[in-house]
């Protein structure tokens, strides 16, 4: 007998990584994708939101809805698009033609609040951009996380250093007062951060056997992959990527492939060098008062890379 798919939602910012966990998640029959929102992130929020519709267009998917979100952040300015990351359009260049169809007439958090309103308990958030628009749907409805199957999200450094600046990582720092408010949710939380996301690589000679690969969403893939490595060589010295936004799909089909810890965590806020850092309260016996009161968030620690990078080119080649 076949399990019912889990159902997802995802929250995104298109982005070459974020390309590849909405195909990995389409292409897993685990996983029923009810959905796609929108945040300003790798790129202005209206690209992102063309992109995600390309995206589910390129896929066959485009009964998929799509819920346009914020255009900034909860209390600053965008610092704008990654173009050296992800390209002038957020997918590498690549020119793709116009969406099939319109975006869903609901802003992004009061589509998650109906969405949610409409399967309470079934739905699992995976945001993988800025944490903007669920901090604005907590804000529209503060009992959303009691009526979530959960969160898993990829974001933040628990134990590693940051990768937009020495303290914190690209998707928290983008909107460390809603980033801490998600943290601070009541409902299951897993971090797939950069402690596990840049554990995972996937090697150059892994993003060029994807050319051989004889469908839509592998074609894109071997177009966009080779934009995002170069970053990575020029960046980092590394040639291949790190796998950030499709570890949550994967620690979704294969939560055996990680090892994890639990602990509250609370987001810097602060103006100095500081500002989005993701903070476990590690002694239990010594939590500070900032960290009373909060859940444990589950804190991806360890991943078997060569596992979930296998089963990521394995799905996309369905
Ligand atoms: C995160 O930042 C974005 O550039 C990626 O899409 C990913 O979500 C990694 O730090
Ligand atoms: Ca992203």
């Amino acid at each position: 007998m076949t399990a019912t798919p889990r159902k997802i939602l995802i929250d995104t910012d298109p982005g070459i990584d974020d390309a590849m966990a909405i195909f990995y998640a389409l292409a897993s029959p685990e996983l029923d994708l009810i959905g796609l929102t929108t945040v300003f992130g790798n790129a202005h929020v209206e690209v992102c939101t063309t992109n995600a519709q390309r995206l589910l267009d390129i896929a066959g998917r485009p009964d998929i809805p799509v819920a346009e979100g914020a255009a900034r952040p909860l209390a600053m300015p965008y610092r704008g698009p990654a173009a050296f990351v992800h390209g002038a359009n957020g997918l590498a260049d690549v020119a793709l033609a116009a969406p099939s169809r319109p975006p869903h007439h609901l802003a992004a958090a009061q589509f998650i609040v109906e969405q949610v309103r409409a399967a309470p308990g079934e739905i699992t958030l995976v945001p993988i951009g800025p944490l903007t628009n669920i901090a604005l749907a907590l804000m529209l409805w503060p009992e959303l996380p009691q009526h979530l199957a959960g969160i898993v999200l990829m974001g933040g450094n628990a134990f590693v250093p940051g990768n937009a600046t020495p303290a914190a990582e690209a998707n928290i720092v983008n909107d460390p007062e809603a980033a801490d408010l998600v943290f601070g949710a009541d409902c299951p939380i897993v971090m797939c951060g950069l402690d596990v996301t840049e554990a995972t690589i996937m090697s150059s000679a892994q993003i060029e056997s994807t050319a051989a690969i004889d469908n839509p969403r592998a074609r894109l893939a071997a177009q966009i992959l080779p934009f995002y490595r170069d970053f990575h060589v020029v960046a980092g010295g590394l040639d291949g990527i790190h796998v950030h936004d499709s570890t949550c799909i994967s620690y979704l089909l294969a939560p055996e492939r990680y090892r994890s810890v639990q602990h509250p965590i609370r987001v810097d806020t602060g103006h100095g060098v500081g500002r989005g850092k993701t903070w476990p309260a590690t002694r239990h016996a010594l939590h500070h008062e900032a960290w009373a009161g909060r859940r444990e968030v589950t804190i991806l620690t360890e991943v078997d890379a060569d596992a979930v990078v296998a089963l990521e080119l394995a799905r996309l080649a369905r």
